[in-house]
């Protein structure tokens, strides 16, 4: 048997406690295609309004006319749906479980406290001028002040853009002038893997660049108390301002409309997209999902290991979890600190029952041997979820054996930053599970697979994934050019949004995602736009030319393969190699970190001067063979040097 026929069906016991079981899905289902009006009006009650909505769906996906609007006539606020309504019941309850790089330092916030510290946050806020619609841009490492700050604009009507902390400042800066934020959040230092981030020498850097004078302030946590320099005026100290409010604030009523954040994420072309969310349809979605996926049961530790700089962050740490009553785990470091054996630690200290992690960390953990997991028991674990790349059976089947104890279902969830919350998955309850699999669409989703003239194809295929019609969680523009989320998303194939994603649907209907067929690439599950590394290479004075693709790297998912024409007064060196290694790194951030750099004299280019990525792509991935038709080429020699000097073999 092939590893991608094994099937594990779902377990009997699991299915009759589950929320959902075979034939609760199927019909749920059904009625949310069939009739999504009654459908997602009845599960808008999951949720607190303050207006109930009457009008649920309003979404078109013409290119001339793109509009999507779910329960447009209702009112609710996001922070009141993830704290306020659960102060009754669960006032006392761990909300959120912290654990920091230093396995010594936990510590445990209820709800009580959760709300009544975000409502002094959000009382700075409005002291400091910040009101609905303004943008607050966080640049946090993962620590419960990132929750607050997120939950603390939700509560005013500001909007958050989290930029990930592993950004450059001018990564940051970039996206500070895009949503001309007011204020920026930070803390002095951010600790990873027993090493410091100067978070605040960051955001000193990305204020100093054109554009960044619409800050007004900046609001830094005291993390770890290291050194920085202070610009009187703007930085304040987040523990002094929050100190001085107090803990009453009421939540502003939000149409279900208004924005609640902005997340930027990488296309194939251009400036990362601010991908608009707003706040009824994607709180709903992101709660939805988070019960039904991880079949969350009332008391679980949940914990999901992404970080809140990426939508994952969002939707399974902040929103979906709180806006269900669970409690959620936070972890500041990394899975390989102090010692391999951290993450079944960490399981083993908190009860965890539900762990959300990324195929990179799994393949990371594996390469160690079986081993590694010695040091835990794991015995409180139920559910695994996996996200953000396509997991490959042997990775899969080894998170199931080693880290699961063989007992735990695991949800391959496929989405995107534009979905904002989970669209292909199984349901541990429901779904017969298939190695490297994401298995069935979700509640309201409706995927097909189209061929790349647009037709929609039937059965058991190969195709580009569309999905057909919206979803509550789905971004609704970005931020300031809704003609390019046209142009980006709905004008491959009229009438769909298309996702990007390359994906094969078996005879059983299961969809296997098999990775972007446009020019971005997935590094350890970040997502990245090759122009955005080609345009940081240009930009050295020594480059002419650069050509960035991604090929299979064993515990990445995919490594970032570099071809560099040099300009005619540079010679290769391995010296140059680590400086444009490091120039990149500075330029876009470590996650961008090059992993191969070919010297090209020149790059395969058809006669109108594109540039062949294909034929790069082959070449990186070390497959020589059957490289296609390269006649078209304006000189098909170019090839057989790319071939013979080719770095990956
Ligand atoms: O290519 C798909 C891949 O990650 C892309 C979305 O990246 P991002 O917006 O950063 O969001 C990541 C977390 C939701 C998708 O277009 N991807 C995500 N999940 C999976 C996946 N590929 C295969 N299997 C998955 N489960």
């Amino acid at each position: 048997m092939t590893e991608q026929q094994r099937v594990h069906p779902v377990r009997g016991d699991f299915a009759a406690n589950a929320w959902a079981d075979k034939e609760t899905y199927q019909s749920m289902y059904q009625q949310s295609v069939d009739d999504p009006e009654t459908f997602w009006g009845e599960q808008a009650k999951r949720l607190e309004w303050t207006k109930t909505p009457t009008k649920i769906k309003h979404t078109v996906f013409d290119t001339h006319n793109v509009d999507i609007r779910w329960f447009e006539d209702g009112e609710l606020n996001a922070c009141a749906n993830c704290l306020d309504r659960h102060l009754d019941k669960r006032g006392d309850q761990p909300a959120i479980i912290w654990e920091g790089d230093d396995p010594d330092q936990s510590k445990t916030l209820t709800y009580r406290q959760l709300h009544e510290q975000t409502c002094q946050l959000a009382n700075t806020f409005k002291a400091l001028g910040v009101g609905k619609g303004d943008v607050v841009t966080l640049y946090m490492p993962m620590i419960p002040e990132a929750a607050m700050a997120m939950l603390a604009c939700a509560r005013i009507g500001a909007i958050h853009s989290v930029v990930f902390g592993g950004f450059s400042p001018d990564a940051l800066a970039q996206r500070i002038v895009d949503a001309e934020s007011k204020l920026v959040i930070t803390a002095d230092e951010s600790v990873r893997g027993g090493k410091q981030v100067p978070l605040k020498d960051n955001v000193d850097a990305a204020l100093t660049r054109k554009g960044t004078d619409v800050v007004a302030n900046v609001l830094v946590v005291k993390r770890t108390g290291g050194e920085i320099e202070w610009h009187d005026g703007r930085d304040l100290w987040y523990h002094e301002q929050v100190d001085q409010q107090s803990a009453d604030c009421p939540a502003e009523p939000m149409n279900a409309e208004d924005p609640l954040f902005i997340l930027y994420t990488s296309g194939s072309t251009g400036a990362p997209k601010g991908l608009k969310h707003t706040t009824g349809g994607y709180l709903l979605h992101a709660a939805m999902t988070h019960q039904y996926v991880f079949d969350y049961q009332d008391g679980e530790v949940y914990w999901c290991s992404a970080d809140v700089g990426w939508v994952t962050g969002h939707s399974y740490i902040v929103y979906g979890p709180l806006a269900n009553g669970a409690t959620t785990l936070m972890f500041e470091g990394v899975p390989s600190y102090p010692s391999h054996g951290r993450l079944g630690e960490i399981i083993d200290k908190h009860n965890v029952a539900i762990l959300y992690t990324s195929p990179t960390a799994i393949r990371a953990l594996m390469a160690h041997g079986d081993d590694v997991m010695d040091s835990s028991r794991r015995d409180s674990l139920r559910v695994l979820g996996s996200v953000g790349e396509p997991i490959n059976p042997e990775a899969w089947e080894w998170f199931y054996r080693v880290i699961g104890n063989s007992t735990c279902p695991i949800v391959d969830t496929w989405w995107q930053t534009e979905t904002g919350g989970i669209m292909i998955t199984p349901l541990p309850g429901a779904t017969d599970l298939k190695p490297g699999s994401a298995t069935l669409p979700f509640f309201g989703v409706q995927p097909a697979l189209v061929s790349n003239e647009g037709k929609i194809l039937e059965g058991a295929t190969d195709g580009n994934l569309v999905i057909l019609d919206s979803w509550p969680g789905q971004a609704r523009s970005i931020w300031k050019n809704h003609e390019r989320f046209v142009q980006t998303y709905f004008s491959a194939y009229p009438g769909m949004y298309f996702t990007g994603d390359g994906c094969r649907r078996d005879e059983d209907g299961y969809y296997w995602i098999t990775g972007r067929v446009d020019d971005v690439i997935n590094v350890s599950g970040h997502r990245m736009g090759t122009a955005e590394i080609e345009s940081s290479l240009v930009a050295h004075e020594a480059v002419a030319e650069a050509a960035v693709v991604g090929y299979p790297h064993d515990v990445k998912g995919q490594g970032i393969y570099i071809y560099v024409t040099l300009k005619d007064d540079y010679e290769p060196s391995e010296e140059l190699r680590k400086e444009l290694v490091q120039w990149v790194r500075k330029d876009i951030g470590p996650i961008a970190s090059p992993d191969v750099i070919q010297w090209s004299p020149s790059l395969p280019k058809t006669r109108s001067g594109k540039i062949m990525r294909r034929i790069l792509r082959k070449i990186a991935a070390n497959e020589t063979e059957g490289l296609g038709d390269t006649s078209t080429l304006a000189d098909p020699s170019v090839v057989d040097d790319l071939i013979e000097n080719r770095a990956n073999r």
